[in-house]
């Protein structure tokens, strides 16, 4: 077989995997027409209309994802509080018979709800005719559907593939947990390139400031590693949530899939959670140790709370490292309701002593503070003079990252939702030999993940 065969049958097989057969394509459709008459029959009140978007109204969507996005559009006249209120009313009575409604946010509140095992997400939106005039985010949204819908006919395979792909690579979603590509996102690239392997091709020589300019309509300059102008607001960039990492993982992956093309690019292979022992043995020869602070989440979405868990980790970074503890490895996992944050650090115990760094010599009132302060007092060493500085040695307040968590992590800057949690110490510290006994599975594959950096 060619190289071209190989990698055709490969797709071949990924596609018979994801691609939705006719009668789930039927029944989605016939939910999805219910909910949107449940919609209109507020026209006569209210002149709203209904509008099925994302995926499942461009046929873009992967087989046995069950996700039917909804918006109600407004009357561009309609107040912001009232399409709030309304769009809240009538979002409850198109899920009056859902199994879960939750209460989500976007810019404005919208409900999700799970119908015959679908989740539909229902979005209340202003229906504004100009889409760089929006006055909320999700306004874009309907301009995004009219424009891929008529872009994307003929091409609905090659952007279950990219999303495929993408999920394979833990980077397809835009969500703040993900900081990936989004679903529009991945569409825009398939109008772009036409078909996926052209895509993963260019891919493989990007490099940071990489522009895509369907329209050759873009109007400013972006910050982001990656720009995909908006086709239909030249001011936007459909990538702004893309984080570098994440793009450069999508080049590596791209790469490695040219140069040795299988299925396993596209799917996770299902490995068994690695056993304590595994662990064990694997921290033993990397001559670490880990330490970790566990909390109840507090109740609120996702975007709000990873910013948050991302902010504590670098604050915790911060205070490890001013303590003179080496960080390895941090990350954090969500399981359940626990959050656990996770540290592999150099020593489990630092010495005694501290090389305390004091004024250069000849900036005589600071020269003099630092010597009251010190002489006489109950240090490791005389006061000395190195590179024009005085030095002395101390007792050092925390020796063991336990001790330092404990005391310093309820002054360190937290976010909003996390910070009463950890002022009133309901965290807990654990021990490396409490995080490996767990019985909790998912904390220990994120473990493993986190020494070993393999995915399977
Ligand atoms: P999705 O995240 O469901 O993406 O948003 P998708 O394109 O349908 O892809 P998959 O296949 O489900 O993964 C659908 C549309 O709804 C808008 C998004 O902009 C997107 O165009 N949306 C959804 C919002 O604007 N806000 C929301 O809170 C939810
Ligand atoms: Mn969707
Ligand atoms: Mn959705």
């Amino acid at each position: 077989m060619s190289r071209d065969e190989e990698i055709a049958s490969i797709l071949d097989e990924v596609l018979s995997r994801i691609t939705p057969s006719d009668e789930e394509g039927m029944a989605m459709e016939r939910v999805a027409k219910r909910l949107l008459e449940r919609i209109d029959g507020f026209y006569d009140e209210y002149g709203v209309r209904g509008m099925l978007v994302g995926s499942a109204a461009r046929k873009t969507w992967i087989s046995g994802e069950h996700d039917i996005d909804l918006f109600i559009l407004f009357p561009e006249s309609t107040g912001r509080e009232r399409l709030e209120d309304v769009g809240l009313l009538i979002a409850g009575s198109v899920l009056s018979d859902a199994e879960r409604i939750e209460e989500r946010y976007a810019e404005h509140p919208y409900l999700h709800g799970v119908i015959e095992g679908y989740g539909v997400d229902v979005v209340p939106c202003f229906d504004i005719r100009d889409a760089s005039r929006i006055k909320s985010a999700v306004d874009r949204t309907p301009h995004h559907n009219n424009f891929v819908r008529e872009e994307i006919a003929g091409l609905e395979g090659e952007v279950r593939l990219t999303k495929q792909f993408l999920k394979r690579a833990g980077i397809y979603g835009s969500e703040l947990k993900i900081h990936g590509f989004s679903g529009y996102l991945s569409e825009l690239l398939i109008i772009h390139f036409k078909s996926f392997m052209n895509l993963i091709r260019d891919a493989g020589n990007w490099r940071p400031g990489k522009v895509i300019d369907i329209k050759g309509h873009g109007t400013r300059r972006h910050e982001s590693p990656l720009v995909v102008v908006d086709p239909t607001d030249p001011g936007r960039n459909v990538a702004a949530a893309l984080s570098l990492d994440n793009m450069c993982r999508f080049i590596d992956s791209a790469r490695d899939f040219l140069d040795d093309p299988r299925i396993e690019c596209f799917f996770k292979q299902e490995r068994s959670p690695p056993g304590v022992r595994e662990i064990r043995e694997i921290l033993h020869r990397r001559g670490s140790t880990l330490i970790g602070i566990r909390f109840l989440s507090p109740d609120i979405v996702d975007d709000l709370l990873y910013p948050q868990l991302e902010k504590m980790e670098r604050s915790i970074n911060r205070l490890f490292e001013m303590h003179d503890f080496r960080v390895i490895n941090t990350g954090s996992i969500v399981s359940e309701r626990n959050v656990y944050i996770i540290c592999e650090l150099f020593d489990r115990e630092l010495p005694a002593v501290k090389k305390h760094i004091g004024p250069p010599v000849w900036e005589r009132t600071d020269a003099e503070r630092f010597k009251s302060k010190y002489q006489g007092k109950e240090t490791l060493s005389h006061i000395y003079i190195k590179n024009g500085r005085y030095v002395v040695e101390i007792k050092r307040r925390h020796r063991r990252p336990t001790s330092l968590l404990q005391e310093e992590l309820p002054r360190c800057g937290l976010g909003k939702d996390l910070r009463d949690t950890i002022r009133e110490e309901r965290f807990q510290i654990q021990s490396q030999e409490e995080l490996l006994t767990t019985e909790d599975r998912t904390v220990r594959r994120f473990i493993h993940e986190l020494l070993t950096h393999n995915d399977p």
